[in-house]
This record gives C-alpha cells, sequence and structure tokens, in this order.
C-alpha cells in the first residue's frame, strides 16, 4: 500500500488525510505465540474490521473516546494519529489463557473481581507483564495516564460485556491499546476475536484466536459467527 509507515502482525499503517490522521487496514495474516505460529486466513481482515468497528461505535456512542473517525471500506479505516501508550491492558472476567496457566486456575473458572493487568507492548521482550508501580517508575506512563486507562477499561469491560451477553457470548477476558491524542487518552487499535476470548454463552465453544493457537478448526466460521450475533443484536 502507497504511504505505508508501519506494517505490523495484522494490519498495515499508512499516512492519513492529514497529519493528525492514519490509515489502517486489517490483513487476513494470524500470527500467535508472539510471531512463531503463522498463516493466512483469507477473509480474517474484513471480519475482524467489520466486528472492531461495530464494538468501536459501539463505545463511542457509549462515551468512550476512541481513535476511530471513518470507515473507508470493509478493511480500512481512518483513525485519529495517537501516541500509543506501550502497555497493553488486559481485562479478565473468568480465568483463561495465561493466567489459568500461570497460576494454575483452570480455564472457565469465575473470578471473585475483575482482574486488570498490564503487559510491556514489545515483540522483542515478548510482552512481558509489568505492574502499575513499575510502568510508571521507567516511564511507560505517567500515573494519571495510568489511573485514566485503567478507569476507561473497567468502563469498556461493563459495557462490552453488555453487548456480548445480548449476542449469547461470554467476554472471558480481552486486551486494549491506549493512546495520546489531544492531551487525553484515547482508545486505540482494535477489539475483535484477536484479542478477546469469546466464549457461546450455552456450550462454552471458542468464538475467538484460541482456535487458531490451539488448533481447534472453523476459525474464521467462529469469527463469522461473532460478527452475525453482533449485527442482529
Ligand atoms: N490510533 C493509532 N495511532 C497510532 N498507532 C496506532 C493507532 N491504533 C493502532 N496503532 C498501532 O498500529 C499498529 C497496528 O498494527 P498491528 O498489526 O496490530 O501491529 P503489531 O504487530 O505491533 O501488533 C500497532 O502497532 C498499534 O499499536
Ligand atoms: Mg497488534
Amino acid at each position: 500500500m502507497s504511504g505505508s509507515i508501519y506494517e505490523g502482525k495484522s494490519k498495515i499503517v499508512c499516512k492519513g488525510k492529514d497529519e493528525s490522521t492514519l490509515i489502517i487496514r486489517y490483513k487476513d495474516s494470524a500470527t500467535a505465540f508472539n510471531g512463531e505460529k503463522k498463516a493466512e486466513l483469507p477473509g480474517k481482515a474484513q471480519l475482524n474490521a467489520s466486528i472492531s468497528n461495530i464494538i468501536f461505535s459501539y463505545l463511542a456512542q457509549h462515551g468512550i473516546e476512541t481513535h476511530l473517525i471513518e470507515v473507508i471500506d470493509e478493511t480500512t479505516v481512518l483513525v485519529k494519529k495517537a501516541e500509543i501508550v506501550m502497555v497493553e491492558v488486559i481485562v479478565r472476567n473468568i480465568a483463561a489463557g495465561s493466567f489459568s496457566k500461570k497460576y494454575g486456575i483452570p480455564e472457565g473458572t469465575a473470578l471473585k473481581n475483575i482482574v486488570v493487568e498490564f503487559c510491556i507492548k514489545s515483540d522483542e521482550l515478548g510482552d512481558p507483564m509489568i505492574n502499575e508501580s513499575q510502568i510508571t517508575a521507567i516511564g511507560l506512563a505517567q500515573p494519571q495516564e495510568l489511573a485514566e486507562m485503567i478507569q476507561q477499561s473497567r468502563k469498556i469491560n461493563d459495557l462490552l460485556c453488555a453487548l456480548f451477553v445480548k449476542a449469547g457470548i461470554k467476554l472471558i477476558d480481552f486486551k486494549l491499546e491506549f493512546g495520546r491524542s489531544g492531551g487525553q487518552i484515547i482508545l486505540c487499535d482494535e477489539i475483535s476475536p484477536d484479542s478477546c476470548r469469546l466464549w457461546d454463552m450455552e456450550t462454552d465453544k471458542k468464538l475467538d484466536k484460541d482456535r487458531f493457537r490451539r488448533d481447534l478448526g472453523n476459525v474464521l466460521d467462529a469469527y463469522r459467527e461473532v460478527l452475525r450475533r453482533l449485527q442482529n443484536v
């Protein structure tokens, strides 16, 4: 794509219409385990773009400041250019994934409170977990920025749980990225089955990237199901 300024694992970032915007194009590439596992899944770009756009519009309608300005086409969005905070926020409602492995808690175990945790966004370091005092100590975010990110993440969790429940989906956990823009902390990047764990309410069937990570098959059928259900809420 012309004017490409960064090609990531799942999206391409290009210059926007002016200095304050960027164009992000979703790719069909799927990656897991810090890029060790890779595949092309034709149609994933469109599915993730559509799902993320529905979610970002919904969050914006409910008072969350997001980077989304305009949907350009099926795989491309115009966004506010932000200075990404190099900390990923992970919100967990139910034990799964690395949390289950690290602490020996079976996947699917209900948690007595919502868990908010953080990783440094660094492929080089393998996205290591980091705590609040470490984040501010090394200057990845200012204390007030971190507080804002946590508050926004909790609000986003409440909003997303309410949305997914209507779609017959349990929101197990998800990852968020925030950025600095116009003196504010805004929600950036994407929210899709690549960045969330989503289980069918009735059967606990996985409808997210774990189908790819764990070779469960029918990855895109699951993503399509998530989109279909969100379109009908
Ligand atoms: N609004 C934004 N402004 C600037 N950068 C953004 C914005 N939204 C997302 N990004 C960044 O664009 C990149 C998107 O491409 P992606 O394939 O997800 O990359 P990565 O391999 O780094 O995860 C990410 O590095 C993400 O942090
Ligand atoms: Mg990414």
